[in-house]
C-alpha cells in the first residue's frame, strides 16, 4: 500500500503539472479574458492528476527525463480536463459541481465552457507537438498521434457518444466494458504509451504487457468512478453524487449492483498486478498507483 516515498513522488507530479499548467495556460489577464480565466478555473488548483502520473511512473520506468514528461502530462490533462468540461455540459450529464468548484458553464457560461474545453484540446496539441531537446522526432510523433486516437472517435469522444446512447439502456457485460475502455480506458492507456514512448524502447513483448496492464486499470478506474458516485458523498468526490443513478446511467453498478462491482475491480486490479509481474521492481510505481486508482474514496 502507500508508502512515504509513493506519497511524496506523487505530490512532486502533482506540484509539478500545477506549475506547468499555470505557465502554459494563456494569462486571464489578456483577451479574450473569459475565455482564458474559464480555461484556468476548469485546468489550475484541482484534480487527482491521475493520468500525469501514470505518464510520469511509465516514463521513468523507461529511462525518461523529467523535463520532457512535464509538457506532456500537461498536455493529457489538457485533453482529459476538457473532456470534463464538455461532460458537466447541460447537453451532456448536466453537473454544476466539479473537483469542489463550479463547472465551468456554471461559473462563466455555456457558450465559453465549450470554447474553453475546445481552446485546452487544441493548446494540449500545440504543447505536445513543440521542440522537446533529448525526443526523437518519431517517437514524438507517435505521441501526438496516440494522443490524437486516443481522444477522438475511437476513444475518449467515441466512448461518450455511446454512454449518451446508452443512457436508459440495459447493457450487455461486454458493451458496457466498450463503452468503458474508450470514455476513460483509451485517455489512461495513452498515458501510460506516451510515458514509455518518452523513455527508452521496449520490445514488443514489453509493449503488451504494459498495454494488458493500462487496459485492467483503465478498465478498473471507471468501475470505481461508478461506485464512487453510488457510495460517496457529493463533499468528498467534489463532484454531485448519485447522478449515474438519478440520470439511469448504464454503469457497472447499475448492471452488477453493488457487491459485484466492488469484487470486478478488486479482481482487475488482481489482472493489472499480473501483467506487470516481469518488469520486477521497476513497476512498483504502476503497482502503487493500481492500488491508489482501486482504493481511493474520491
Ligand atoms: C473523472 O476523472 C472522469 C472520468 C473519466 C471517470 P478523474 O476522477 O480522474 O477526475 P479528476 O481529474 O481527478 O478531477
Ligand atoms: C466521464 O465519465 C468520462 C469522460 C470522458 C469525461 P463520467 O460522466 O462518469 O465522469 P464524472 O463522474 O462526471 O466525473
Ligand atoms: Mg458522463
Ligand atoms: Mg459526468
Ligand atoms: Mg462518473
Amino acid at each position: 500500500m502507500a508508502n512515504d516515498a509513493f506519497i511524496g513522488w506523487m505530490s512532486d507530479i502533482q506540484h509539478a503539472m500545477e506549475v506547468e499548467l499555470a505557465r502554459v495556460l494563456p494569462s486571464a489577464e489578456s483577451a479574450p479574458q473569459r475565455l482564458h480565466g474559464a480555461m484556468r478555473h476548469s485546468a489550475l488548483e484541482g484534480g487527482k492528476r491521475v493520468r500525469p502520473l501514470l505518464l510520469f511512473a511509465a516514463g521513468e520506468m523507461q529511462g525518461a527525463d523529467r523535463s520532457i514528461l512535464t509538457p506532456l502530462a500537461a498536455a493529457l490533462e489538457m485533453v482529459h480536463v476538457y473532456s470534463l468540461i464538455h461532460d458537466d455540459l447541460p447537453c451532456m450529464d448536466d453537473d454544476v459541481l466539479r473537483r469542489g468548484k463550479a463547472t465551468c458553464h456554471v461559473a462563466f457560461d455555456e457558450a465559453t465552457a465549450l470554447l474553453a474545453g475546445d481552446a485546452l484540446q487544441t493548446l494540449a496539441f500545440d504543447l505536445a507537438s513543440r521542440p522537446l531537446p533529448g525526443l526523437a522526432p518519431a517517437s514524438q510523433l507517435a505521441i501526438v498521434s496516440t494522443l490524437a486516437h486516443a481522444s477522438g472517435y475511437a476513444g475518449m469522444a467515441g466512448g461518450q457518444a455511446i454512454d449518451l446512447a446508452s443512457t436508459g439502456q440495459l447493457l450487455t457485460l461486454p458493451e458496457l466494458e466498450y463503452m468503458h475502455s474508450l470514455k476513460t480506458g483509451a485517455l489512461i492507456r495513452a498515458a501510460i504509451r506516451i510515458g514509455a514512448l518518452a523513455g527508452r524502447g521496449m520490445s514488443t513483448d514489453e509493449n503488451e504487457r504494459l498495454d494488458r496492464f493500462a487496459k485492467r486499470i483503465g478498465l478498473a478506474f471507471q468501475v470505481v468512478d461508478d461506485i464512487l458516485d453510488c457510495e460517496a458523498d457529493t463533499a468528498t468526490l467534489g463532484k454531485t453524487a448519485g447522478k449515474d443513478a438519478a440520470h439511469d446511467k448504464a454503469t457497472y453498478v447499475s448492471l452488477l449492483g453493488l457487491a459485484a462491482a466492488r469484487d470486478f475491480a478488486a479482481e482487475l486490479r488482481e489482472q493489472a498486478f499480473a501483467a506487470l509481474d516481469d518488469f520486477g521492481a521497476s513497476a512498483q510505481r504502476l503497482k502503487d498507483l493500481a492500488d491508489f486508482i482501486v482504493a481511493r474514496s474520491f
